[in-house]
C-alpha cells in the first residue's frame, strides 16, 4: 500500500481567529516496503504530517491517498477504522498512553476493539512481547512497574498488535540511552526486513537516516524543501549545514579528510563501515579483511 500526498496543506483551527497554518503545498509518496526518514527542525510540521498518514487529521487543502482510500477535507469520519489498523502510529513518548492493569491487556486493547476475544487477545500479546525484546513473564505484570524504556516497548507492542502494514514512528528513541536506542532501531529494521513493513521514521539523528532509510524527506516551516535518496542528499553537506541539519558522522569525517589530504572519495561513505572500507582502499598492500573483521554496517 502506497501513501501519496498531493498539494496537501493543513491549518489548525481553520476558520477561527486562532487559525494557524502548519503545512502547505506538500507532494510526496511513501512507497510500499520503503523506509522513509522524515527530518526537520522542531515546529517544521513533522508530527502534523504524520497524523495525515492514517487520516487522524484530514488535509484542509489537497488530497491524501492511503492505499485506495482518498482523503480530503470533505471526507467524513466514518469508515476510517480500517485505515487506522493498516497504518500504526507510535506517537512521541507513547508510554504515557499505557493504562491497563496488565501488560497483556494493554497490548491486546487494539485487537479487542476490533473484535478479538479475551483468549485471542492474550495470544496476540504473547506473540508481540518477543518482537519488542520482552518475554512472556511480563504478561501479567503492571506496565507501571517497568523502566521507561520497557514501557515504551510495551506501547510499541500495542501498535504492532494491530498487524499494521505501515509503521509510523515519531522520534521513537528520544530519551533512551545509547544501548536502548540501538536495540530499538534494530528492532524496527528487523520488522522492515523480515516482514517487509513500510516504515516512516521521524528523527533528528542523521546517523539513523544513513544506517536505515532508503528515502529521506526534509521539512522546513511546513513544507518539503528536499526529498530523495539519503546518499544523494548527504552529498550536499554544505546545504545541510546551512540549514543546521547536520550530516552523519562518517560524512563529516570524510569531508574533513578529503580537505586535509586534498583528494576525493570515489563514493561518499555514509556509515563508519563504508568509511573504513574506502580509506583502506587508499592504502597499498593492506592484507584482505577476514569475513569476521568485515562485520556489517554501523549497526
Ligand atoms: N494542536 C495544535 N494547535 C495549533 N497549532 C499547532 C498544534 N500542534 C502543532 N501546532 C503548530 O504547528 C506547527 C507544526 O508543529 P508540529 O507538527 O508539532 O512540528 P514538529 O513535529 O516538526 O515539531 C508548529 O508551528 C506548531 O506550533
Ligand atoms: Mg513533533
Amino acid at each position: 500500500m502506497d501513501i501519496t500526498f498531493e498539494k496537501v496543506g493543513y491549518t489548525y483551527q481553520k476558520g477561527t481567529p486562532f487559525e494557524s497554518r502548519a503545512l502547505y503545498d506538500i507532494d510526496l509518496m511513501i512507497k510500499e516496503g520503503s523506509y522513509t526518514a522524515l527530518v526537520g527542525h522542531t515546529g517544521s510540521g513533522k508530527s502534523t504530517l504524520l497524523q495525515h498518514l492514517n487520516a487522524l487529521s484530514k488535509p484542509t487543502e489537497g488530497t491524501v491517498k492511503i492505499g485506495d482510500r482518498v482523503i480530503t477535507s470533505q471526507t467524513d469520519n466514518k469508515n476510517l477504522k480500517n485505515i487506522r489498523k493498516k497504518v500504526g502510529i507510535v506517537f512521541q513518548f507513547p508510554e504515557a498512553q499505557l493504562f491497563e492493569e496488565t501488560i497483556a491487556r494493554d497490548i491486546a486493547f487494539g485487537p479487542k476493539n476490533f473484535g478479538a476475544s479475551e483468549e485471542e487477545g492474550k495470544e496476540i500479546a504473547k506473540r508481540m512481547l518477543p518482537l519488542v525484546g520482552l518475554d512472556e513473564s511480563f504478561m501479567e505484570r503492571s506496565p507501571f512497574d517497568l523502566s521507561g524504556g520497557q514501557m515504551r516497548r510495551v506501547a510499541i507492542a500495542g501498535v504492532l498488535a494491530m498487524d499494521p502494514e505501515v509503521l509510523v514512528l515519531d522520534e521513537p528513541t528520544a530519551g533512551l540511552d545509547p544501548q536502548g536506542r540501538k536495540e530499538m532501531m534494530e528492532m524496527f529494521f528487523g520488522l522492515h526486513q523480515q516482514q517487509n513493513m513500510t516504515i516512516v521514521l521521524v528523527t533528528h539523528q542523521m546517523d539513523d537516516v544513513a544506517n536505515y532509510a532508503d528515502h529521506m524527506i526534509i521539512l522546513e516551516k511546513g513544507t518539503v524543501v528536499k526529498q530523495g535518496e539519503p546518499r544523494e542528499i548527504f552529498q550536499d553537506a554544505e546545504w545541510l549545514e546551512s540549514k543546521q541539519l547536520g550530516v552523519p558522522a562518517a560524512v563529516a569525517f570524510a569531508g574533513r579528510l578529503e580537505k586535509r589530504l586534498n583528494r576525493s572519495f570515489a563514493k561518499l561513505p555514509l556509515t563508519t563501515a563504508e568509511l573504513a572500507e574506502q580509506i583502506a582502499a587508499w592504502l597499498p598492500n593492506l592484507p584482505k579483511q577476514t569475513a569476521q573483521e568485515k562485520g556489517g554496517e554501523d549497526r
